[in-house]
């Protein structure tokens, strides 16, 4: 069921902060900071060979990310996202395993304009975890 990994998305302080740590510092290709409203973040997306990097901080006032960075005030790792190629069989299949679907259990359009839905991090070793149809 499980596909590629497509991100992993950490929550930072401060955005040209991490943006310029990971040009700098890890030398990779990294994006202008994108305002994505519709998700209450601004992203900065960083280009690896095999996935992606999504440096993730609150935007607006209803951001779903501004708990965690009260929480870890330094920024922290949010969530990992897998693909895979049908995100309601991947959904169907969860739920017969007892696993449970956050929000209503339809997909919802995530940052990529795909399909996403996020798993319950207590049914997942404490990882929140994103799937998108790829
Ligand atoms: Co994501």
């Amino acid at each position: 069921m499980i596909g590629r990994l497509n991100h992993v998305a950490i929550v930072v302080p401060n955005l040209a902060a991490a943006r310029a740590l990971y040009r700098d510092v890890l030398g990779a290709k990294v994006s202008e900071p994108v305002d994505l409203p519709a998700h209450g973040v601004t992203t900065v997306f960083v280009e690896l060979a095999n996935a992606k990097i999504e440096l993730l901080h609150p935007l607006g006032e209803d951001s779903p990310v501004a708990a965690f960075l009260e929480r870890n005030p330094a920024g922290g790792m949010h969530h990992v996202c897998f693909e895979v190629d049908d995100i309601r069989a991947a959904r169907d299949r969860l739920a017969d395993q007892s696993v449970r679907v956050l929000g209503d259990g339809e997909p919802r359009i995530g940052a990529h304009d795909k399909p996403v839905l996020f798993l319950d991090p207590k049914d997942f070793c404490g990882t929140l975890i994103e799937l998108e149809q790829a």
